[in-house]
């Protein structure tokens, strides 16, 4: 059968803008993907930056430092926008009123102002498919705890706990970059890098925060600025986000607990889930990927099971069933689900897609409500 193509431009190709690159080069990975990407502009100020792209993607056509001459292109149907937080809010818009579809990065707009004013763009202009990027609900363990939420196995929620823990900033003499900039990376600081990765499985699952009592964390007040001084650096480095969530169900109200750390000693880049169920519980780590550690309860003992998962992706690959996954495969599966839901109209199942719009809406008021809290030194209602 011939698989639709969709013909995309890459906005910001810097570290995102790769993997987006290099999961297309995969793509024939996939076995029965819904559609095929086909790489066909790309646009960085930085033309140093074009050199990689057009040596290994023959199909592209505009190489450019304006992303306005990209989205006059013709031959792009869909864009990726991997740009600087502070500049979301103008590159999405315009992509949605280019007529082209869009797949954004987090967290969708620098602060909720600019977020409500892509999101406002969206919905006057239906026709563009509009999603955001988070890849680790996609691991096979993480698909199968979602697949047990969906047959209630775990009874009434008890405790969540998502945790995204880096390394990145343990270094202080690593030089400052946008990303550790207020005015490029935004006052979120943390969050708004990491923070939709712990939000997406929970808000997937139906559980919204009502209240949060936040505790940030700026660690590393200043850093080298690469030229032998030192500047101020003013992001969080850490935030620990302890929420009152309801699920939307059941209105049954549990702690959920949600940290994203870019200094979190022994720890690299470790994604974490854990769900305690009345009935069962789950646990995963990325620091073990293939690893989901379960606890089935009909009374009598207690015991975790440790069950070694394969390579049971949503969308099926050529890999054989026993191998190992990483995050290069989480990447083409996130995504064949935003290409699948584009052609469908629908997810291949609940936690198989893609951040819609209103989820990311939904964490800018928790990030902002955990701005004032940790200001307030108080638990804050979540508007
Ligand atoms: N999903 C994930 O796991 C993940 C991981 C890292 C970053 N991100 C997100 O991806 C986005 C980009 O992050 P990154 O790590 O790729 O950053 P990066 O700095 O590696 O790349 C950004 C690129 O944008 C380019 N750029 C800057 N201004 C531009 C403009 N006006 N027009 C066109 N290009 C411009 C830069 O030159 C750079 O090459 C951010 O929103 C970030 O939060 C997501």
């Amino acid at each position: 059968m011939t698989q639709k193509r969709v013909r995309f431009g890459i906005i910001g190709c810097g570290l995102m803008g790769r993997e987006f690159a290099s999961a297309i080069g995969r793509w024939c990975h996939l076995l029965a993907p819904a559609a095929r990407p086909e790489l066909s502009a790309i646009c960085d100020t930085q033309p140093s930056m074009f050199e990689w792209y057009k040596s290994n993607f023959p199909s592209i056509r505009v190489a450019t430092t304006s992303y306005r001459d990209l989205l006059a292109s013709p031959d792009v149907d869909a864009v990726y926008c991997a740009t600087p937080h502070n500049l979301h809010q103008e590159h999405y818009t315009a992509v949605i009123e280019a007529g082209k579809h869009l797949f954004g990065e987090k967290p969708f707009g620098i602060d909720m102002a600019a977020n409500t004013a892509i999101l406002d763009c969206a919905r006057k202009h239906p026709g563009s498919f509009v999603r955001c990027s988070s890849e680790f609900p996609f691991y096979p363990a993480v698909q199968r705890i979602g697949d047990m939420l969906d047959s209630g196995a775990f009874g009434r929620i008890i405790e969540a706990n998502n945790y995204f823990l880096h390394s990145s900033d343990m270094d202080p003499d690593k030089p400052i970059n946008w990303k550790r900039m207020i005015e490029f990376n935004g006052e979120y600081g943390c969050m708004g890098d990491l923070g939709m990765h712990v939000c997406h499985f929970p808000f997937r699952a139906g559980w919204r925060p009502s209240s949060v009592r936040a505790i940030l964390g700026d660690i590393v007040k200043s850093r080298p600025d690469g030229k032998g001084g030192k500047v101020p650096c003013r992001t969080w480095d850490n935030a620990t986000l302890f929420c009152g969530a309801a699920d939307q169900d059941t209105g049954d109200e549990f702690p959920l607990t949600l940290k994203t750390f870019r200094i979190a000693p022994g720890e690299k880049n470790t994604w974490s889930l854990e769900i305690l169920g009345t009935r069962a519980a789950a646990r995963f780590s990325t620091k073990n990927p293939r690893l989901l550690q379960f606890l089935d309860y009909k009374g009598g003992e207690q015991a975790w099971q440790h069950i070694d998962m394969g390579n049971e992706t949503a969308f099926k690959t050529i890999t054989g069933g026993i191998f190992e996954i990483g995050f290069s495969d989480m990447i083409i599966q996130m995504w064949a689900a935003y290409l699948h839901e584009m052609v469908n109209g629908k997810p291949l199942k609940r936690f198989a897609g893609c951040v819609t719009p209103a989820e990311t809406a939904l964490s800018h008021r928790l990030f902002t409500a955990a701005l004032r809290s940790h200001r307030e030194r108080a638990a804050v209602r979540v508007e």
